[in-house]
């Protein structure tokens, strides 16, 4: 046995009904690096980690930590050994103070009692250490979710970890908050603790990680320090075939689109702090996108246009004429759609089947006299199976068993089978693995040829910079910037974020 390796884990199989989420699987982890765990939605990547964090038990397999050989059947067996883990979704609570999430069940004791001033200032001395300097006995359900993964990890260090899992933990950062985890990242490594991350974003495993494990549909195919790989090598082995034609693309205006009419405008209005007067409009047939850092206002925006919030001033638009909408209802019946950021709370419905998730929105017409038309739902749902290959055994699998961007998937489709005239998205591939974002980048592409308007959201500028016609920037709550697809690139957005600029085609 290799000194420098903490973990083995060794032929690892788990079947779900229906589903072999892992055949044989081989993952190695040595001391104090940090290992990427790659593979596209559904590969099997959470399913692995679970197993290891004792959430799941294998059928297969042996796990050996630290040279010994270790049962994880619970999720406190695997604490115990020293494994931690930050999950897809976070599990802390959120009505609790910081600093009780911190210590969880492992309060600081006196007298018999709680010693609130020592739980709290060593979660304080905690988070300091690792750069975060926050009120730790502020709620937790009001902090951004970047802190909450903070607590998370503080909390991972408390129990004396020796590994770390963070499966997706920068999915909802923006950059700032990326870098902070980052340097967090790294002092685990100096305490030589190791660390296991998830992520789809290639330039984060570039930039963190030491070598990489690869899942493709359950099975390992293949393992390699992150400096004997590139980014090519590695996407061809995650989807099985040459991935050269998916990376980076870019788009030109369409100059025709200037002259068509505006399927939606905004005419300054205001709510709140968030929206501060803005002005914006997209045309038949336009991407449009909504650049700017987490906070700048475009969910609020959004939110507005899509009736879900009400603007204390200004008009919104559809079609030319003015409109008020009170209820997302309102909004829907004027054509619009709207797939919402976080899919946990206002997306899916976790155990309601793949079918029923995916028709909910158009279900009133699908419906003849009280009765839903079954083949014609079938149909439109096998449709959007296909198109956006969401992975499940059948459309009558319950939403929940399907791995995270899965899920996100068929949210999407929701919104897009019901062929609205404006489709809003907010953050549409969070989550998303990178062969599937390119179909879906793709499939957006589509929609605007069938002279569907689609207004998106994103924090991925390559994303912005693939899919739209036009991006407005904004920050602080108002538009500070346009830029028109020749002229979109990364520091275009980045300078407009930061300054303010226009560019016009
Ligand atoms: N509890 C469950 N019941 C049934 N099937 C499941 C369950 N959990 C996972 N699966 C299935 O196992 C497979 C692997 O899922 P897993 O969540 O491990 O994928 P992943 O690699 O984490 O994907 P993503 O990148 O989308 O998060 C998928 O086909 C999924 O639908
Ligand atoms: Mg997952």
């Amino acid at each position: 046995m290799d000194e420098h390796v903490l973990l083995h884990m060794k032929g690892i199989s788990k079947d779900f009904p229906g589903v072999k989420a892992l055949k044989q699987v081989d993952l190695e982890v040595k001391k104090g690096e940090v290992h990427a765990l790659m593979g596209e939605n559904g590969a099997g990547k959470s399913t692995l980690i679970k197993v290891l964090t004792g959430v799941h038990v294998e059928d297969e397999g042996e796990i050996y930590f630290e040279g010994k050989q270790i049962f994880t059947n619970n999720t406190l067996q695997a604490q115990k050994c020293g494994i931690s883990t930050i999950y897809q979704e976070l599990d802390l609570i959120p009505e609790l103070s910081i600093c009780e999430n911190v210590f969880l069940g492992r309060e600081i004791m006196k007298n018999g009692m709680i010693d609130w001033k020592a739980t709290e200032e060593k979660a304080k001395a905690l988070l300091l250490d690792m750069g975060i300097k926050v009120d730790v006995r502020g709620i937790l359900s009001r902090q951004s979710t970047a802190i909450q993964q903070m607590v998370s990890i503080a909390r991972a260090i408390s129990i004396n970890a020796r590994l770390v899992v963070m499966d997706e933990p920068t999915s909802s950062l923006d950059d700032k908050e990326v870098k902070v985890l980052f340097e967090v990242i790294k002092k685990l490594k100096k305490q030589n603790i190791s660390v296991i991350f998830i992520s789809h974003r290639l330039d984060e495993i570039f930039e963190i990680c030491d070598s990489i494990t690869i899942l493709k549909d359950g099975e390992h195919v293949g393992s390699s320090a992150v400096k004997d790989i590139t980014k090519l090598e590695l996407v061809s082995k995650m989807i099985g075939k040459d991935a050269s034609k998916i990376i980076s693309r870019k788009k030109s205006y369409n100059k025709d689109k200037m002259s068509s009419g505006n399927i939606i405008e905004t005419k300054n209005i205001i709510c709140g702090p968030k929206v501060r007067g803005i002005d914006i409009e997209v045309k038949k047939g336009e991407v449009v996108g909504l650049a700017g850092l987490l906070g700048s206002g475009r969910t609020e925006l959004a939110r507005l246009i899509f009736g879900a919030d009400s603007p204390q001033k200004g008009e919104i638009h559809i079609n030319g004429k003015k409109v008020k909408l009170n209820r997302p209802k309102d909004a829907i019946r004027h054509g619009l759609g709207f797939c919402p950021e976080d899919r946990k709370v206002e997306g899916i419905i976790p155990h309601m089947s793949v079918k029923e998730n995916i028709t909910l929105a158009m279900l009133p017409r699908l419906t003849k006299m009280g009765v839903v038309s079954k083949k014609e739902q079938e149909k439109i749902v096998n449709k959007y199976i296909q198109a956006l290959k969401i992975k499940t055994p059948h459309m009558n699998q319950a939403v929940k068993n399907l791995s995270g961007g899965n899920q996100q998937k068929v949210i999407l489709a929701r919104w897009m089978c019901m062929n609205p005239e404006l489709l809003i998205l907010d953050e549409p591939t969070r989550g998303i693995d990178v062969g599937a974002k390119t179909e879906i980048l793709d499939l957006i592409e589509k929609l605007a040829e069938d002279n569907i308007s689609v207004l998106m959201i994103s924090s991925e500028i390559e994303e912005l910079m693939h899919a739209c016609d036009r991006i407005a920037v904004m920050r602080d709550g108002k538009k500070v910037g346009e830029l028109y697809a020749e002229a979109i690139d990364e520091e275009a957005i980045m300078n407009s974020i930061a300054e303010g600029h226009n560019s016009f085609a």
